[in-house]
């Protein structure tokens, strides 16, 4: 039975991915910070977990010690409408510290749970493209993943370097979540499913930045 390990899966895509690996036959262990009932209804395995704190993933890891996924995926991040102009200090810090400097610092704490062949994913956006934007739409958001595939891109080479693991760049595509909002181009159970397809493909060791289809993103 293949395992995964999702990061942020109390609601929104996260809860979509990890109740469709279960309904595709996976074992999965899944993370919330407060009390999160359709998760625990999916039938993952789960555990609080603040990711902004790296203890509390160092004790995920901890908890899990011994146990080999096939999957990791940092899922969790946060949104922010303030544009660089009318933005605040503590604001700017909360989402890069959230969708840039968490990830990276809880994937360095986790890779070595992530089993020889297998894969480690973290979800950004077509929104951090840097090469392919051609718009100003949510600067700051898209700016806090742009930094998130950049520090990805050193985290592939430096940290999982020869080991055979596929690091993937996810866009889920514009999905209808809290985040998303109602106006998204899909629901979560098309981005899931393809998503869970993508996971399920094997990838060469290398890097993939790829959107939930499988179509390749320039970065
Ligand atoms: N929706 C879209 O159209 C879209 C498009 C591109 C990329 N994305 C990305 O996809 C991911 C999921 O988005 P979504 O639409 O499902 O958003 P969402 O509905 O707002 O859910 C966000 C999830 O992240 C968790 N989270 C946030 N900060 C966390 C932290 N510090 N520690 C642990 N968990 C944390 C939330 O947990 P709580 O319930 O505890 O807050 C929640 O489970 C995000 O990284 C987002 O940037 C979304």
């Amino acid at each position: 039975m293949p395992t995964a390990l999702i990061i942020g899966a109390s609601r929104g895509i996260g809860l979509g991915l990890t109740a469709e690996l279960i309904a595709r036959g996976w074992q999965v262990v899944a993370t919330h910070r407060s009390a999160a009932p359709e998760l625990v209804a999916t039938g993952a395995t789960t555990a609080v977990v603040d990711m902004d704190d790296a203890e509390s993933v160092a004790a995920l890891a901890a908890a899990h010690a011994g146990t080999m996924f096939d999957h990791i995926l940092i899922n969790a991040g946060i949104s922010s409408t303030p544009t660089a102009s009318t933005t605040d200090k503590d604001n700017v810090t909360k989402l890069f510290w959230t969708n840039a400097i968490a990830p990276i610092r809880a994937a360095r704490i986790l890779l070595p749970l992530v089993k020889d062949g297998g894969s480690i994913g973290f979800m950004t956006s077509i929104l951090g493209t840097v090469g392919g934007r051609q718009h100003g739409y949510a600067e700051l958001y898209s700016a806090s993943k742009a930094a998130l595939n950049s520090l990805t891109r050193g985290f592939a080479v430096q940290d999982v370097g020869s080991r055979n693991i596929a690091v993937i760049n996810f866009h889920p595509g514009w999905v209808k979540t809290d985040m998303g909002g109602d106006g998204a181009d899909i629901d979560v159970a098309t981005s899931v499913q393809g998503l869970a397809t993508q996971i399920e493909t094997v990838k060469p060791p290398g890097q993939h930045y790829i959107d939930y289809t499988g179509k390749t993103i320039p970065w």
